[in-house]
């Protein structure tokens, strides 16, 4: 079975994490982002994905490149300039078989791809939209279906007044080649606003799915995404390696502060003396946890340093910052790679600092 995900939008949303890696390979837990997503496909029988990039189509590949790690063909395109949802498809149709999966690339879900299909196949359309109920349908494309599952309507990001159901396009389509006639070729074209609507009536049905999702897209879905994966709330490889006290310990960690589970800690990373890691935490490769720093409901990513007495909480430390000593961080800051904070600084509020922002000591009470 091929599989085709869109990986060309830019992240902004989730600045700075975004600003030095394309969004499908920042790291979440143990692997990049877009790992997980190869890892489901493979489960429900994918062995061959186009992944169509756009934005830093190099660094995808540099981190992912043949997909032989993951028991799958990979292959890239990359448009010239950005065509949206649909246009990227177009774009990609000389690779593409005659059935095939179409997934967004931003999110993070198990739901039941086999089931999908093989309501596909029953039904004979021509698309098959799975839908999930979430609380705010807003940000998402609205989907009214009749009994059957046929789709009488596709709404992309419906206003206040149109929303009259909780289920939503969940971005994994099964699509017949044959629909691609549809879309003309060498413009930007968006398959939820130009597409689907022409489809509504025309084979254009809907799989009503259960199980985890979640579109990672912002800096507290990326956290509740970490958070999930750590609780197992979301099937991943990730939760079967936990140990008894739900902690994942790299070789050569160093703990002699306490980490409370679930938690990862990465390989070679140092936890002082008085230290506490608890809450639900990633602690990267080669991360230093300083005497005494107390780190809650957060990600330090590979290679940052924590300063002694320091408190991090739900935020996000980017590759390689380091932290000076009695800083208070959180909730909800994201650290882009490399900043470097000096003594008692204090971020908070959702603050984001950019890739290599110096501040010096006391430089920031916020
Ligand atoms: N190649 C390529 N080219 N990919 C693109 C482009 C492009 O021009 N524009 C966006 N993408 C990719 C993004 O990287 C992302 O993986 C996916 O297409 C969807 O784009 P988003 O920008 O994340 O859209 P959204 O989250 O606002 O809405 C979409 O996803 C929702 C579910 O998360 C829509 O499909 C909604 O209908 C849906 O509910
Ligand atoms: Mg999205």
């Amino acid at each position: 079975m091929q599989a085709l995900i869109l990986a060309g939008g830019e992240g902004t949303r989730l600045r700075p994490l975004t600003s030095t890696v394309p969004k499908p390979v920042v790291p979440l837990v143990d692997r990049p982002f877009i790992a997980f997503m190869l890892d489901w496909l493979h489960g429900h029988g994918v062995d061959d994905v186009v992944m169509s990039c756009g934005f830093m189509a190099s660094g995808v590949r540099n981190v992912l490149g043949d997909g032989s790690g993951y028991g799958i063909r990979l292959r890239y395109v990359e448009e010239p300039t950005p065509l949206g949802t649909g246009g990227a498809l177009k774009f990609a149709e000389p690779l593409l078989d005659e059935r095939f999966l179409m997934l967004n690339g931003d999110v993070l879900t198990d739901l039941d791809l086999t089931a999908q299909l093989a309501q596909h196949e029953r039904t004979g359309a021509r698309g098959t939209l799975a839908l999930i109920a979430v609380d705010d349908p807003s940000a998402y494309g609205l989907v009214r279906c009749a009994d059957g599952g046929r789709v009488r309507e596709f709404l992309e990001k419906p206003s206040p007044d149109q929303i009259d159901t909780n289920l939503v396009n969940a971005g994994a389509y099964v699509l017949e080649r044959g629909v691609l006639e549809l879309i003309a070729p060498g413009r930007a074209v968006s398959i939820e606003r130009e597409l689907f609507p022409l489809l509504v009536g025309d084979g254009l049905f809907g799989y009503t799915a259960d199980g985890y999702w979640l579109d990672i897209g912002t800096p507290e879905r990326y956290l509740q995404a970490t958070f999930d994966i750590l609780d197992g709330d979301v099937r991943s490889s990730v939760v079967d390696a936990l140990d008894a006290s739900r902690l994942s310990i790299g070789s050569g960690a160093t703990i002699d502060g306490r980490v409370v589970g679930p938690a990862f800690v990465g390989p070679g990373a140092t936890i002082a003396a008085g230290a506490t890691v608890a809450g639900r935490c990633v602690i990267g490769r080669g991360v230093e946890i300083g005497a005494g720093a107390h780190i809650d409901r957060s990600v330090i990513l590979d290679g940052a340093k924590i300063g002694p007495r320091s408190t991090v909480i739900e935020s996000i430390v980017g590759p390689g910052a380091r932290i000076g000593a009695h800083c208070r961080i959180g909730e909800r800051v994201v650290l882009g790679e490399g900043v470097v904070l000096g003594d008692d600084n204090q971020l908070a509020a959702g603050a984001r600092l950019f890739p290599n922002v110096s501040l010096p000591d006391g430089a920031i009470r916020f």
